[in-house]
């Protein structure tokens, strides 16, 4: 039976489930049945239970909020700790921040405990402001939290908030006792910060104290730890995974502190900067040495912009944003391979648009209303928005600092300065992704190419025969492959790509052209394709476009279409090698004057008629 019905009086009785905090349980019946004089605003015995679930979205943004702290309070040095204890199938994982900031006088440390107890209270230049970080983002991740603070050497002020004594507390109203005070750490603790953690390998360990006669050396004349034991909502079940995971995305969120001199450590490795908009001199991108080989490590800076934002919508109030568009060198970066890409750059990963407030990434993703539709152009261009907290509420950041959800008006006055060049460079990205599936085909034969020659066996009618004349024909040859020699390709490569080829496009830019000719040399047949016209501007070039990025960027978005493109591409590539066949095998014979002279006017005339109706739309 449901112990609601069997414990209560009349028909006020709390519906609580049999898990919930008994000592508030206690409190809210007495209060029912003795109608209390006073009822506290908040009920801490389940309250605390409930901020439990203020929503970090991992680990990483819990553990954030304990570096921002430390930044804030002036560390140097910050050492993040995942300690995994026990055997499989019972591993325990505590979590661990250190920090040589000011660290807490007492009464600090024990209003800092309390929810909503803040020394920066609503400050928007600092990290901190909302007085619950330290508190929520630890209970997020354990049901327990330590801080030991000092300001000398060896004298430790500890305060512990523990979720099950506080759900089992019978008092109405919970007070927060003294911190306690200590010559030394627990040994859980210490265990932690001396010597070597189990991952990552001890070679890549730069340890804290070797002993605990050095761990008390080493902890300095001030500091603070905050210590979350027995942690039961970890995103990773291994410390392995937290220490990766959390060494990768810190080294992001953090890269401007990191640039100015901040020391982080997770399991005793220094997190290195790394910057997504590889603009920063000091960050990871500037150690690739595919990039060093290349000489182009860094991208370029095309605009900067400050907007002023009304802190609220409508409002004379303004702080600015600055707003930094970046263009990463596709050119040279495009053909790195794609483990450089993918692993040491992460030029794939949604990094398009990064929100830094206070010199601390809140957020970074595909932000399409700032970046425009995703598409495989939008891979190559980064951009950043600095802020600071004046913003908060029209950049939409809440209490657990993770992620932005701008207002409409607030987006719309950065976007409006932005999308024009935004637009230029995505247009510019496109440019270079389609010259370089172009030149990708160096010395080898289109796709088209093939299957019209492969075709030939089954054709009707033969191509005409062209005397062979064997001494000549590859110096002949050489100098078509010459002639019909592509942009970024060698003598050698146009030579291998044609000497035997029975189709060959060619592509030729004039304003006076037809948009494609053909001719028959040395029995190949030969097409151009005239980039002048709006025939190649309106359907053969955006059709390449589409195609392009099957090439270019397959994992991602636009796979399916991008094959889809690629084979209608082929299909109108073949629909002109057979005009072209055709204009060939008809060519010669008997009336191959008059035909000549009647597929010249063809051309021309076609091509004209083709503008004018491609042009009226
Ligand atoms: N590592 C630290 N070193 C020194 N003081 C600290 C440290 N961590 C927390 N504090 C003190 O504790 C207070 C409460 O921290 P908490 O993170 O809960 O709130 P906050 O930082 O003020 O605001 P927010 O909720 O935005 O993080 C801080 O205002 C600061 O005075
Ligand atoms: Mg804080």
């Amino acid at each position: 039976m449901n112990d609601n019905a069997t414990e209560s009086r009349g028909s006020i009785a709390p519906a609580w489930s049999p898990n919930a905090p008994k000592g508030g349980r206690a409190v809210i019946r007495r209060m029912l049945s003795e109608s209390a004089s006073t009822v506290p605003l908040f009920l801490g015995q389940t309250f605390i239970q409930s901020l439990r679930d203020v929503g970090y979205n991992n680990t990483v943004w819990a553990v954030c909020e304990h570096v921002d702290n430390a930044v804030q309070w002036g560390a140097q040095d910050v050492r993040v700790y995942f300690h995994q204890r026990g055997r499989r199938g019972d591993i325990k994982l505590d979590v661990l921040i250190l920090d040589d900031g000011q660290g807490m006088a007492p009464d600090v440390l024990r209003v800092a405990m309390s929810f909503g107890g803040s020394m920066v209270y609503d400050q928007r230049d600092g990290i901190g402001r909302f007085g619950v970080g330290m508190k929520t983002a630890a209970l997020s991740m354990g049901p327990r939290l330590e801080v030991y603070s000092w300001q000398e050497p060896g004298a430790f002020y500890a305060m512990e908030l523990d979720v099950d004594e506080i759900g089992n507390n019978q008092r109405n109203v919970l007070d927060l006792p003294e911190p306690s005070f200590r010559e030394r750490l627990p040994s859980e603790v210490a265990e932690i910060l001396v010597g070597a953690l189990e991952y990552p390998k001890p070679d890549d360990q730069d340890v804290l104290a070797e002993s605990r006669d050095d761990l008390a050396d080493k902890l300095g004349a001030h500091g603070t730890i905050v210590f979350v034991p027995n942690c039961d909502r970890l995103t990773y079940k291994q410390s392995k995974t937290l220490c990766d995971h959390a060494t990768r995305e810190m080294a992001r969120i953090y890269r401007a502190k990191l640039a100015e001199g901040l020391k982080l450590y997770v399991n005793n490795r220094l997190v290195e900067p790394f910057d997504p908009t590889y603009s920063m001199s000091q960050a990871r991108h500037n150690f690739v040495p595919e990039l060093i080989e290349k000489g182009v490590t860094r991208s370029t800076l095309k605009q900067a912009w400050t907007v002023e934002i009304p802190v609220e919508e409508g409002s004379n109030v303004t702080a600015p944003v600055s707003v930094r568009l970046y263009a990463l060198p596709i050119e040279t970066w495009q053909s790195l391979p794609r483990k450089v890409l993918n692993n040491d750059l992460r030029v794939y990963d949604d990094h398009q648009v990064s929100f830094m407030r206070n010199g601390r990434e809140v957020d970074i993703r595909a932000f399409t209303e700032l970046s425009g539709k995703r598409h495989a152009n939008s891979i190559w261009l980064r951009i950043q928005v600095d802020f600071d907290g004046r913003l908060d509420e029209a950049l939409g950041v809440a209490m657990t600092k993770q992620g932005v959800r701008p207002k409409k008006y607030a987006l719309d006055l950065i976007r409006d300065k932005i999308k024009e060049q935004v637009a230029r460079v995505r247009e510019n990205n496109q440019k270079v992704m389609a010259e370089n599936a172009l030149s990708k085909s160096k010395g080898k034969q289109s796709e088209a190419e093939r299957r019209a020659e492969e075709a030939d066996a089954f054709q009707r009618k033969p191509l005409p025969e062209t005397p062979a004349e064997s001494a000549e024909l590859e110096q002949n040859v050489r100098a078509l492959a010459l002639r019909l020699r592509r942009g970024g390709e060698t003598a050698e490569e146009a030579y291998a790509r044609i000497k035997d080829a029975r189709y060959v496009t060619d592509f030729k830019h004039d304003d006076y052209w037809p948009f494609y000719a053909v001719e028959y040399e040395l029995g190949k047949v030969i097409l151009t394709i005239n980039t002048a016209h709006p025939f190649y501007m309106k359907l053969y070039k955006p059709l390449s476009e589409l195609a392009a990025p099957e090439t270019e960027d397959e994992a991602r978005e636009g796979e399916a279409g991008a094959t889809r493109a690629g084979e209608l591409l082929v299909a109108l590539q073949m629909v002109l090698l057979s005009l072209a066949r055709t204009q060939s095998q008809m060519a010669y014979g008997s009336d191959r004057e008059e035909h000549r002279a009647l597929f010249h006017a063809l051309q021309t005339e076609w091509s004209d008629n083709l503008k004018t109706q491609l042009r009226l739309d």
